[in-house]
């Protein structure tokens, strides 16, 4: 058995499940999803998919995951044993395990920003008394990203933390952290969303981002949205599958989704209710801002409205790194257990195995944005083709695997037992959950998938 993460209190595991979900998917992907792909049509579609389809594809995981027992190939080898249904929790273990490569480079800017907003660096020009900051922010994110040196040794730190953390197993110390860390994010996200609505041309940001123009809703909108839903709540990476084999038996599932999910929208919403009316009021939406880079150049600037710009700065960047944090090491934790398990390795072996190959990995995704820039595979960096290929092609084909188990091959006794801890509870939305799980969920995500290649031919 590995040493993984035990739920002592109801608390903890929520906490945890939420600390996996909310993290740069919904800070920093988000936005920059939302403003690539139409603004309020995307947020539209990105809240439909994770009510109809991102919840019951995670009771389906929970499920999986507490009745299996194991990490995602092992919950699969108990439930369907002999068979070849394990293949679908190796896919999600790969598909994390890539995520991972270029999520440990957004930590390291996310770091570095901390770092500069202690030291005052990041705001020096201002105190200068330079006149364009927009200009500022965003030279300065450009110039960060296109060094090479700088963003590898951020990520560095960051694997590094990962790999202490993970190694001398003090998750609880991480989950005490979060505990505290993550109700104050949300409070300071509640203030910031204030200041940015109370800036000139406020509105115009927001209504792009909550004014739909329906006929921004394409293909390509519906499967980047279905992207961000899936990697917003951790699904399909075999997170869930792995956390819930450590639910409880009276861990009401339905209701802890609910709980994962609202978090998750929330936290996106807000993002968007302070990034766009920012980008409006400073005018920043002429200054072709690249995606990944848009969280980083704005946000400096709504801190700058701010008496202790620096303090809040500061602030924000601490959470959102230990929110980086508590995501990156739930997604190795998949890979390490499995190692574990599968493996026979020792945790010490396992750590080392899973994260001293994201030192390379890393170093190409960090590099993509740099130096390596001009490199495209598909018109596209190897950075973005990572991020593209997992959370909008491979989230989605282990999604619908996922389906078909739980929805068409597993004994439906196995799915209900699940909702209703084995009948103690009345779940009368079971019948709707199955449902989607069996006709709605993969039909409508294959349906996503190929109207998406036809579109990209
Ligand atoms: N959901 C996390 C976020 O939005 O940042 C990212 C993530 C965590 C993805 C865990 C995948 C995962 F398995």
């Amino acid at each position: 058995m590995s040493e993984k993460a035990q739920f002592k209190t109801k608390l903890g595991l929520i906490a945890a499940t939420v600390g996996s979900a909310v993290g740069l998917g919904s800070v920093w992907r988000f936005p920059s999803e939302v403003q690539s792909n139409g603004g309020a049509a995307f947020l539209l579609v990105y809240i439909a998919c994770v009510f109809i389809l991102g919840i019951p594809v995670m009771l389906a995981e929970f499920s999986i995951g507490r009745a299996g027992g194991s990490d995602a190939v092992g919950s699969f080898r108990n439930l369907a044993p002999g068979k070849k249904w394990w293949l679908a929790g190796a896919l999600a273990i790969l598909t994390s395990y890539l995520i991972l490569c270029y999520y440990m480079v957004v930590a390291g800017w996310t770091f570095e920003y901390m770092w500069q907003s202690i030291t005052g660096h990041l705001y020096e020009p201002i105190a200068t008394g330079a006149s364009d900051l927009s200009a500022q922010f965003s030279t300065r994110m450009s110039e960060y990203i296109t060094d090479d040196i700088n963003p590898l040794i951020h990520t560095y730190i960051i694997i590094a933390l990962n790999l202490v953390i993970l190694l001398f197993g003090v998750q609880k110390g991480i989950e005490r952290l979060s505990n505290i860390l993550m109700p104050m994010l949300f409070v300071l996200l509640l203030a910031f969303c204030f200041v940015s609505l109370s800036l000139p041309k406020a509105s115009e940001g927001v209504e792009f981002f909550l004014k739909p123009d329906f006929s921004a809703i394409t293909p390509s909108v519906v499967i980047r949205a279905l992207g961000q839903a899936f990697f917003s709540l951790s699904l399909g990476m075999g997170v869930l599958i792995t956390y819930a084999s450590y639910f409880p038996k009276d861990t009401r599932l339905i209701k802890t989704s609910f709980s994962v999910s609202t978090s998750v929208i929330f936290v996106a919403f807000m993002m968007g209710m302070i990034i766009f009316p920012a980008v409006t009021s400073f005018g920043l939406q002429d200054r072709a801002l690249n995606g990944p880079t848009l969280v980083f150049a704005t946000l400096p600037q709504v801190f700058e409205q701010l008496p202790y710009s620096q303090l809040w700065s500061a602030l924000f960047f601490l959470f959102l790194t230990v929110a980086a944090i508590t995501s990156t090491i739930s997604i190795a934790e998949v890979s390490i257990a499995f190692m574990q398990d599968r493996c026979h390795m020792s945790r010490k072996a396992a750590c080392f195995t899973v994260l001293l190959p994201l030192f390379v990995l890393s170093t190409i995704c960090s590099l993509s944005q740099g130096s390596m820039s001009s490199v495209t595979i598909c018109g596209m960096t190897i950075f973005d083709l990572f991020d593209y290929v997992t959370a909008n092609i491979m989230l989605p084909i282990g999604s619908i695997l996922l389906c078909v188990y739980l929805g068409w091959v597993a004994k439906k006794q196995l799915f209900k037992d699940q909702l209703t801890n084995n009948g103690s509870l009345t779940a009368h939305s079971y019948r709707i959950v199955l449902f989607i799980v069996r006709y709605i969920a993969p039909i409508l995500i294959a349906g996503i998938l190929i109207s998406s290649f036809i579109n990209n031919e």
